[in-house]
């Protein structure tokens, strides 16, 4: 298994600052920051597109891992990119051309992941694997933060894990993952880790002790020892 990576997501972030929000998850040992664009149409609520990601490109150096819960997503691909996404995710159920959709992602020099919603067959991302660098198996429904992780949504993830086998791709999930539940994901298979209200729930000086516990989580449910 690859080693985890912890993802904060800034929805949950205070909106009003979300430049220092950002430098702050950074300095308090996030891996990568989750970018959750939503567009009101293919979820039910809306967030920012490509000149917030732009803006926030300049406070860190970290992967920028731009989740597209857009439909479609194809007109947009290049804006994000352009912007500094390093990877972009789009919904296999965002449209009838999920191929199409990664290849132009790969095209961009970027790293190019897949989302399954916690009602679509785990199979569904079978024939794109050799386009990905990521499968992301959501474990509530798009859409909002602060939703109760989705148990169900486990054998997903077991699934995923089977049919990637040995290769180089991350398994992601998205959505209620604490220090508690992030290790039944780790368990299943899951090796990268989006967390929002669990890292932001608690202020700025908390986002450390927050990051690590989920991290602790991870690591200990994937059975790798924590004294070295
Ligand atoms: C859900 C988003 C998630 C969400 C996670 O639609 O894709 O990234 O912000 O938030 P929590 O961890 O609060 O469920
Ligand atoms: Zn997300």
């Amino acid at each position: 298994m690859l080693p985890p990576v912890i993802a904060p997501s800034i929805l949950s972030a205070d909106f009003s600052k979300l430049a220092e929000e950002t430098r702050a998850v950074d300095a308090a040992g996030a891996d990568w920051i989750h970018l959750d664009v939503m567009d009101g149409h293919f979820v039910p609520n809306i967030t920012f597109g490509p000149p917030v990601v732009k803006a926030l490109r300049p406070h860190t150096q970290k992967y920028f891992d731009v989740h597209l819960m857009i439909a479609p997503a194809d007109p947009y691909l290049a804006a994000f990119a352009q912007a500094g996404a390093d990877g972009i995710t789009v919904h296999a159920e965002a449209g009838p051309h999920i191929h199409r959709s990664l290849q132009t992602i790969r095209d961009l020099g970027k790293r190019a992941g897949v989302a399954i919603n916690p009602g679509t067959p785990a199979a569904l991302v079978e024939p794109v694997l050799d386009l990905v660098d990521l499968v992301l198996v959501m474990t509530v429904n798009p859409g909002f933060g602060g939703q109760s992780f989705i148990k169900s949504t486990m054998e997903s993830v077991a699934r995923v894990r089977a049919m990637v086998a040995g290769r180089d791709i991350r398994i992601q999930v998205d959505g209620g993952i604490d220090p508690e539940t992030v290790k039944a994901a780790s368990r299943a298979g899951a090796d990268t880790f989006v967390a929002g209200n669990a890292v932001f729930g608690g202020g700025p000086g908390a986002y450390a002790e927050r990051i690590a516990a989920i991290r602790a989580g991870a690591e200990g449910a994937s059975g790798r020892d924590l004294s070295c």
